[in-house]
Order: C-alpha cells, then structure tokens, then sequence
C-alpha cells in the first residue's frame, strides 16, 4: 500500500483490539518519527502500553476502547506548531495506514499523563494520535460541497482538482473542513484556514494530502 492508497483507506478508528504494536511496525515508526523531528524541529513521541490517557470519562464519552498507544504530537510553541503537527502528524498517520495501523487524531478526548512523555523547556504538547490495530477501519466522513473549499478558474489543471480531492480525505477536528484552496492567477495555490477549533492543525494535514495528490512538483504554495 502506497501513501496515497492509505490516504483513500484511512477513517478514524476509537476502538482498538487487545494487540500490541509489533516489534517491525514499531520500530518503522520510531525510525519515522526520529527523521521527522531532525528536519522538522519537532519533539515528536510514540508513547506505548500505556492505557491511562483514554481511560477516563472523556474517552469513553468519546467512545475510545482499548487505546494503549498514542503519538505524542510535541514541539516549541510558536505560532507556526499547529500547523506543522498537522503536515508532519498526517505523514505519520498514513504510513501507520501503510503498516496495518489505524489511527485517531485527538484534541480533546483524552487526559494528558505527563509522565509518558517528555517536554523540553518552552516544549508543549498539542494533541495526540490514539494509534493500534483497530477493531474495524471505520467509516467515510462526509465533505462539504467543493464550492465552499475552493475559490479556481474553471479551467484549473487537473492536479489542483486531484489535490482538492485529496485535501477532503482528510481527517479534521469534528469534520469541520474549514480549509479553502485558492488556485491563484500566477500557478501558485494559497491555503487558508476557516476560523475554529484547531484549524491551524487541520490546515496543516490537509496540505498534507494535497501535496500527495497533486503532486509536489506540479505546484508552490503562496502564502496567504
Ligand atoms: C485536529 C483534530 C482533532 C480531533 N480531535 C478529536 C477528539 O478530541 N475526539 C475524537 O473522537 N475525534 C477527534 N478527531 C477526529 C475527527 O472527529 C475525524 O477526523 C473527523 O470526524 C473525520 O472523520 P475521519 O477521520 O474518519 O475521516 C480529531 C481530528 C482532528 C484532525
């Protein structure tokens, strides 16, 4: 399975089987995550065997079962770390897809066990991926009509709309979708973020899957 297809399979996934990681898909994402955070500057952590974080009333109110691992999503607080814990958790969140992994993105959900990670000085945790073998895939999600995600010419190549596709694949906070993809004048394309809650990290993942479905060499971002 390539990155894409995991892109087309993921859903997320709240109950998970009693199963741990295995040592191989273990070891693929602590080699992932350690690439990441060299060239990313994030504190990235996978945190395993540890079922404290969603065995409260939040979770179970959020109907997780049987979560024992999770990403931690980690990094020096500046006004850019939403966003990229967005693009860089993504890329974790697909490979997982690639290894049999499911996945969850959690904001809120959870109770933060400060003991399972580490935080640097000036370090904070942002939010975190539960991560296992689900019990199922999950389900498709439903999208916002495309003209409430894009503002383009009718004559936009074909790899903005394939890009378009692909950004509305993505998981966001409670399916917001309040991403919009403008195809400006010049070839270049400028992404927004709507307003609300955690929309930066949603910005962030979904230019993550429009990078992988219009394809990085067709294009650069604009800065709004
Ligand atoms: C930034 C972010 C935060 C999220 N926080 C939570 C959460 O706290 N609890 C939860 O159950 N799901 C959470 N989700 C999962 C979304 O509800 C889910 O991605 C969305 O409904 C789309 O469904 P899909 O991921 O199956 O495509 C979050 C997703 C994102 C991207």
């Amino acid at each position: 399975m390539d990155m894409k297809q995991a892109a087309m399979q993921r859903h997320s996934v709240r109950a998970y089987k009693d199963r741990p990681i295995s040592a191989q898909a273990k070891a693929a994402l602590e080699g992932r995550i350690a690439e990441i955070n060299a060239k990313s500057g994030l504190h990235i952590q996978l945190v395993t065997d540890e079922p404290k974080a969603f065995d409260g009333f939040m979770a179970h109110y959020g109907k997780f079962s049987g979560v024992k691992n999770y990403i931690a999503m980690i990094g020096r607080a500046d006004k850019d770390l939403q966003e990229k814990c967005g693009y860089y958790g993504e890329d974790l969140v697909l490979f997982a897809q690639t290894l049999g992994l499911n996945t969850c993105w959690v904001a809120l959900t959870y109770r933060k066990i400060t003991s399972a990670y580490s935080l640097e000085r000036g370090e904070k945790l942002v939010l975190v991926i539960a991560i296992g073998y689900g019990a199922a895939q999950g389900a498709a999600h439903k999208n916002r009509p495309r003209t409430e995600v894009v503002s383009a010419p009718l004559n936009a190549p074909a790899w903005f709309e394939e890009g378009v596709d692909g950004a509305l694949l993505a998981p966001t906070a409670m399916n917001q979708q309040k991403f919009r993809f403008i195809y400006n004048a010049d070839g270049t394309v400028t992404a927004r973020a709507g307003a609300g809650f955690y929309a930066k990290t949603d910005l962030g993942i979904a230019k993550y899957h429009f990078e992988l479905f219009a394809g990085k060499q067709n294009f650069e971002w604009k800065q709004p």
